[in-house]
């Protein structure tokens, strides 16, 4: 054969990424998931060398799954929440959220897009020490443009929904722990994102207050929230019904366990 035929022969045949990326390259189409991640690559320039964190991800999330992210220290986890959460953008490849695609915006569009579609939690609950527990789940809420009346109903009606209706003028040293992280989830709730996000939520409580935060993360499932946890232990991510585990900047294995 001759190279020309040969190059003729390349184009008609399927290409494996095509296959793997299915229609959405064959068509450009918008996916219909919440979250579609299509070949995600981030790397870093350290000196002379480039570490590729995360090389080649792939999966989607749809509306109402319960999913955790698990892997070991240095496989890329914080990595991949950073991207999901809109706070980094990938050095390769493409993701949507709720239909838009996020991997090629530009910061101030990023920060909207945050705003409204994700909820965070933390491991170390980030909650504002002087304000009390009702201003710290306003908060979002002014960042938003909402009215003062609507932003104190609609706090104190997300500090009910996680069963503190009797701590709302509480500061975050008057709360216990387990107190605290509530507080961080009513705040992560009151904008009604579209995906409540999870880095380690219960890395600073003890066992059984872990065991209330994800009974309570149960609960907001049950109640239609869409949530990923990211976790590099078993018995959080096994509370899950999906478990997406990490190693090396890829997916090793992708189960669905309830
Ligand atoms: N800003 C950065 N610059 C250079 N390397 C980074 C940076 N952030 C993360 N890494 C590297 O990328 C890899 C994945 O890190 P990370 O996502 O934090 O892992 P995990 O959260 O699973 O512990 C690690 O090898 C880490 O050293
Ligand atoms: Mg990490």
């Amino acid at each position: 054969m001759s190279d020309a035929t040969l190059a003729a022969a390349g184009t008609n045949a399927v290409e494996p990424g095509a296959l793997e990326h299915g229609d959405l390259l064959a068509h450009d189409a918008v996916p219909a998931a919440l979250i579609s991640m299509r070949d995600i690559w981030k790397s870093y320039q350290m000196g002379a060398e480039e570490l590729h964190a995360l090389q080649g991800v792939s999966f989607d999330v749809q509306r109402g799954e319960y999913v955790a992210i698990i892997g070991p220290s240095g496989s890329g986890k914080s990595t991949l929440m950073n991207l999901i959460g809109c706070l980094d953008t990938p050095s390769k490849g493409r993701y949507w959220i709720n239909g838009k695609l996020v991997s090629a915006m530009e910061d101030d569009e990023l920060a909207r897009i945050r705003n409204k579609e994700i909820g965070f939690v933390f491991q170390t609950f980030n909650l504002l020490a002087r304000a009390t527990a009702l201003h710290n789940v306003e908060l979002p809420l002014i960042y938003a443009g909402i009215s003062a009346s609507d932003r104190r109903e609609r706090a104190k009606r997300s500090l009910t929904a996680v069963e503190l209706s009797d701590r709302m003028t509480h500061r975050p040293n008057e709360l216990s722990g387990g107190q605290r992280q509530r507080v961080a989830i009513a705040r992560a709730l009151v904008n009604t994102p579209s995906l409540l996000l999870a880095d380690e939520p219960t890395g600073a409580l003890d066992s059984h207050t872990s065991v209330e935060i994800m009974n309570l993360f149960e609960r907001l499932h049950a109640d239609g929230n869409t949530i990923i946890v990211v976790t590099h232990e078993h018995d959080i991510a096994a509370r899950a019904h999906r478990i997406i585990h990490i190693r090396d900047g890829n997916i090793e294995k992708d189960e669905k366990i309830k």
